[in-house]
């Protein structure tokens, strides 16, 4: 009997190395697109009151995230949504939680428009551009001109090195036995037995399928209503896209209304909501140990 169990776990185990895949250490980016976008999205001259810059919430010394609850825009106004991090987000099939934005160039154009984010319109967003010397000759040589469009590209183009390769759980699936710990091992096959990679898998661990939050047990914070509140579809009530749990361990607090603090909490919640379970104690922190192998390195490729 317990021969059977461990050949199913083994197997299972076998199934899921395919489900979670390492991240490249690098993809095919236009250096020089990179670097002038990097400007852009460090840029707080950007936005209606001059504070915000894509980097005020998705800071790139900080995994691509704020650490807030929902993050303060122009002239201090809240958002409703926890920050998801600009890191690896080039790997997620779409953006934002209700995955509005098809990529990342359509997505770079959200914020600046948002009137409670950086709060400008498209001529605005290009004059500031425009008014900057520094950006002129950069333009001219890899777009032509300043549009609006070749803002979001070039932003988008540094977004692809906000990669982070070489988790210790990615050089575990590369071979590497000793990458990772006893415990972390025990709490990937919890992982898997538990079924959390039928919703978090692929190179982001997530990011790759919409789901509904609230699956066995209804999540109490019915405001925002995800998919619902741009498809109006009833079935859409609640779906989410499933956040990737790449540096999971370095981007609390959790859940997109950013009200989960710990990650041993967010472990056991989605347990109950999504599972229906209560995991044991030693289980929740086996899988907590697994999720902190999740955070990489972030190779800045633009200095
Ligand atoms: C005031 C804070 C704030 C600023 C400034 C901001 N963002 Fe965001 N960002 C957010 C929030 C909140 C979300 C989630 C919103 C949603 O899903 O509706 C988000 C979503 C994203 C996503 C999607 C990630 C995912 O997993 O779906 C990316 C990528 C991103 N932002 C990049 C940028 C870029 C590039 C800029 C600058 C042009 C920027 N952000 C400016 C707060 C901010
Ligand atoms: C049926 C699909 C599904 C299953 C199964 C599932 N999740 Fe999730 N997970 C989601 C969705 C959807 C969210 C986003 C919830 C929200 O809207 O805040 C999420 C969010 C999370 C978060 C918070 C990430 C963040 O950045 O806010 C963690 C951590 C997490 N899941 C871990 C797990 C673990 C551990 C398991 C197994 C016990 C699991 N999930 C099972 C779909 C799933």
């Amino acid at each position: 009997m317990k021969k059977i169990f461990v050949f199913l776990l083994a197997f299972n185990i076998c199934i899921a190395n395919e489900l979670i895949s390492p991240i490249p250490q690098s993809i095919e980016f236009d250096k020089e697109k990179a670097l002038l976008g990097k400007k852009l999205y460090m840029d707080k001259s950007l936005s209606k009151d001059g504070t915000i810059s894509c980097n005020t919430c998705h800071l790139i010394d900080n995994y691509g995230v704020d650490n807030k609850m929902t993050s303060p825009g122009v002239n201090n106004a809240q958002g409703v949504f926890n920050s998801p991090s600009s890191f690896n987000a080039v790997f997620n099939f779409v953006q934002f939680w209700d995955g509005r934005a098809k990529d990342l160039k359509e997505q770079a154009k959200g914020p600046l428009l948002n009137p409670i984010e950086h709060g400008l319109n498209e001529s605005e967003v290009v004059q500031k551009v425009k008014d900057n010397n520094d950006y002129k000759k950069d333009f001219d040589k890899l777009y032509g001109e300043i549009t609006f469009d070749n803002i979001a590209d070039a932003i988008a183009e540094f977004e692809k090195t906000l990669i982070t390769p070489n988790s210790p759980f990615d050089r575990y699936l590369r071979g590497d036995e000793n990458a990772i710990s006893e415990q972390a091992k025990r709490g990937y096959a919890a992982f898997v037995s538990n079924g959390c990679t039928s919703c978090h898998h692929g190179v982001n661990v997530g990011g790759n399928m919409y789901q509904k939050f609230g699956i066995f047990i209804q999540y109490p914070n019915q405001e925002l209503l995800g998919l619902f509140d741009r498809t109006k579809r009833e079935e859409d009530k609640m779906v989410f896209k499933v956040p990737s749990l790449r540096n999971v361990e370095k981007t609390a607090p959790y859940f997109h209304d950013g009200t989960m603090p710990a990650l041993e909490q967010a472990v056991q919640f989605m347990a109950y909501y999504q599972l229906g379970k209560f995991l044991e104690e030693d289980t929740i922190n086996d899988i907590t140990a697994f999720l902190k192998t999740l955070t990489g390195e972030y190779n800045e490729q633009t200095k």
